[in-house]
């Protein structure tokens, strides 16, 4: 007989800007990537989730932001409270309720933080005593992205090769404090459109129509490890055109898939179109552009340049606000019932 389940623990999990996108898997059920990818985790912007198993509650309950789930959304929450029972080999219903304080499906990756912060409360309420590692291969299940917001600073998820999925997570490579001049400035546009196509389904149209995917993947353990390079030597000359040029490949497998996924506004191309402008009449690069599959833009630059960038870029037709973030800390509890941060990693598995 399964265990009954009780227990109640929050979370906070930050959203994270990918400067490697993961865009395609090989396995749908277990959200195994093709490539490995790198992203910064973001302060300031967070998901906080908390969960509560007890014998009481009749069925699951989830609501999100404050309006109770359904569909598609509410589906795939009781996914992962069911891998999390499993995981606990324990039953009973679960209440969830989680609160972005950013706008939800608007390519600010809240999929990333919600399943992160889902993740890590699920699992600490069943009981459930997970290494960083281990929440990463859980939060990979509900969103790939997710994987990443487990860690603080500049992280890497690693594709893996495994067929079950053991050895593709995420880590940190360099902790939020690596590069203090750097900083994000998250554009946000007016009009940006709620996304029609899931994500997980969008990259899978992809994968199979565009006929530039192969040669994307062909080169991006090359641009990965560029980039990593440039980020370990702080070097913003080398790591902005790489960003924008991995920018540009994902909006191209984008624009080439069938039908055409375009997630950009007018104003997202003004943005990108002023960066350029700006890099070549400075004669250096001021600044990297990146989206996710959204139109608000991020703009890595450094503290230096960053006041005359956001004047100029809030000037932009179309702008709505600026948010200035940093690299920021991981997955964290709230509640003070336990440490914060992912329990330290125990023994390597086999
Ligand atoms: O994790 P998902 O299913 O929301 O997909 C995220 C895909 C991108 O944000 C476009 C890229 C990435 O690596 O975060």
């Amino acid at each position: 007989m399964p265990r009954e389940l009780r227990g109640v623990a929050t979370y906070d999990a930050p959203p994270n800007i990918a400067l490697v996108k993961y865009w395609g898997v090989r396995d749908a059920e277990l959200v195994l990537p093709y490539n490995s990818s790198l992203s910064v985790t973001l302060d300031r912007l967070r998901s906080r989730t908390r969960v509560r198993f007890s014998p009481s509650l009749e069925e699951d309950e989830v609501v999100l932001n404050g309006v109770r789930a359904t569909g598609g959304a509410r589906a795939a929450v009781l996914r992962m409270l069911e891998l999390v029972r499993e995981l606990a080999r324990g039953s009973g219903s679960a209440e969830v309720r989680s609160e972005n304080n950013f706008p939800t499906a608007s390519g600010l990756a809240s999929s990333a933080s919600g399943f992160a912060a889902l993740a890590a409360a699920a699992s600490a309420a069943a009981g459930l005593r997970l290494s960083g590692r281990e929440l990463s291969r859980l939060a990979r299940r509900g969103s790939g992205s997710a994987a990443r917001s487990i860690f603080g600073g500049f992280v890497r998820w690693e594709a893996g090769r495994r067929p079950d999925g053991k050895d593709s997570f995420a880590r940190t490579l360099f902790g939020p404090g690596h590069w203090p001049e750097l900083l994000d400035l998250v554009v946000l546009v007016e009009g940006a459109p709620v996304k029609s196509v899931r994500s997980a389904d969008a990259m899978q149209a992809t994968v199979r129509t565009s006929p530039e995917y192969a040669r994307r993947l062909a080169g991006l353990p090359r641009r990965l490890a560029r980039i990593e390079r440039a980020i370990a030597a702080r070097d913003p000359g080398k790591l902005f055109p790489l960003v924008m040029e991995e920018c540009d490949s994902f909006r191209e497998v984008c624009e080439t898939t069938f039908p055409s996924l375009d997630y950009l506004t007018p104003s997202s191309r003004a943005i990108l179109e002023e960066v350029r402008a700006l890099n070549r009449a400075a004669g250096r690069p001021v600044a990297g552009y990146t989206h996710d599959a959204g139109a608000h833009v991020h703009l890595f630059t450094l503290e230096r340049d960053a006041k005359s960038l956001r004047r100029r870029i809030a000037a932009v037709a179309g702008v709505r606000s600026v948010l200035v973030v940093r690299p920021g800390p991981g997955t964290r509890r709230v509640d003070g019932r336990a440490p914060s941060g992912a329990a330290p990693e125990r023994r390597r598995q086999p």
